[in-house]
């Protein structure tokens, strides 16, 4: 018979979506140029989707460029391309072979030509992989996948209920994320995902991007682990309570 135990979250969430956050910070703590920080912050991605793959994490979604970053100066938007580029051709075949399908989400049109060809290429060729499904969230934006979803449906002529609004979001194939983490101390969504998150459990460090390991993983992974989901019901009425519902 299951236990109260049972109520909590299973502990290894299904799929985590991370506001890779503070890389400029932590750049400027070390006196470098604050690209040296989205540099490293690659690095420790790279670790971060192997550290997934070995708990059993089945979906890792990234926040690396919001639609609101492209108010930031143009050499760090210029850099944050290259390096997204960069990364991709370096990093390809690694991810094949660690079974990483890519998937990048947010909106095309806005980006160059080449970035766009690097996006599609990394997709294409990790399409049969099946061991992890990585979404990077690149010049997405909560608000943004709101307006698309509701777009698409309008154009379809299809009304607009939950499940049809949900099904037409970038993340349908994926479904929602069971833990949001935020890195860089602070305490908001900055329009990450906002229809997805609704029932999503939160968790926030003061662990600057470039500086989450291993350890800092299994600290979100642990809380997550003791907080009880009840999505509007009460503790009762969860499967494996020992206390019959009334
Ligand atoms: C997050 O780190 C990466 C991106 C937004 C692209 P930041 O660049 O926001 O780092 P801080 O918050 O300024 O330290
Ligand atoms: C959120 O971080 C976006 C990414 C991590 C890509 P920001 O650094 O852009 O968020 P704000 O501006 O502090 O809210
Ligand atoms: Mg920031």
């Amino acid at each position: 018979m299951r236990n109260a135990v049972a109520a909590v979250a299973e502990s290894i969430p299904r799929h985590i979506a991370i506001v890779m956050d503070g890389n400029g910070r932590w750049a400027s703590k070390r006196f470098l140029p604050r690209i040296a920080g989205h540099k490293q912050g690659v690095e420790v991605l790279k670790r971060t989707v192997r550290s997934c793959v070995l708990r059993g994490v089945q979906v890792l979604t990234v926040f690396a460029f919001s639609s609101e970053n492209w108010k930031r100066p143009p050499d760090e938007v210029s850099g944050l391309m290259e390096i997204l580029v960069v990364a991709l051709s370096r990093e390809l075949n690694q991810l094949k072979k660690e079974g990483v399908h890519l998937q990048f989400i947010g909106e095309r049109a806005g980006l160059s030509e080449r970035v766009k060809k690097s996006l599609i290429e990394a997709e294409r060729e990790t399409a049969d992989n099946h061991t992890l499904i990585l979404n990077v969230c690149f010049n997405y934006g909560g608000r943004w996948d709101l307006v698309q979803a509701a777009q698409a449906l309008a154009a379809a002529g299809e009304p607009i209920t939950e499940a049809a609004l949900s099904a037409k979001l970038s993340t349908a194939a994926v479904g929602d994320p069971d833990l949001v983490v935020r890195t860089g101390g602070e305490m908001r969504l900055s329009n990450f995902l906002l229809w997805q998150a609704a029932y999503t459990e939160l968790y926030f460090c003061n662990v600057l991007w470039p500086d989450f390991d291993e350890a800092a993983l299994d600290a979100a992974i642990q809380a997550y682990a003791g907080r009880e989901r009840r999505f509007g019901m009460t503790s009762d009425q969860l499967p494996g309570s020992q206390t019959a519902s009334v």
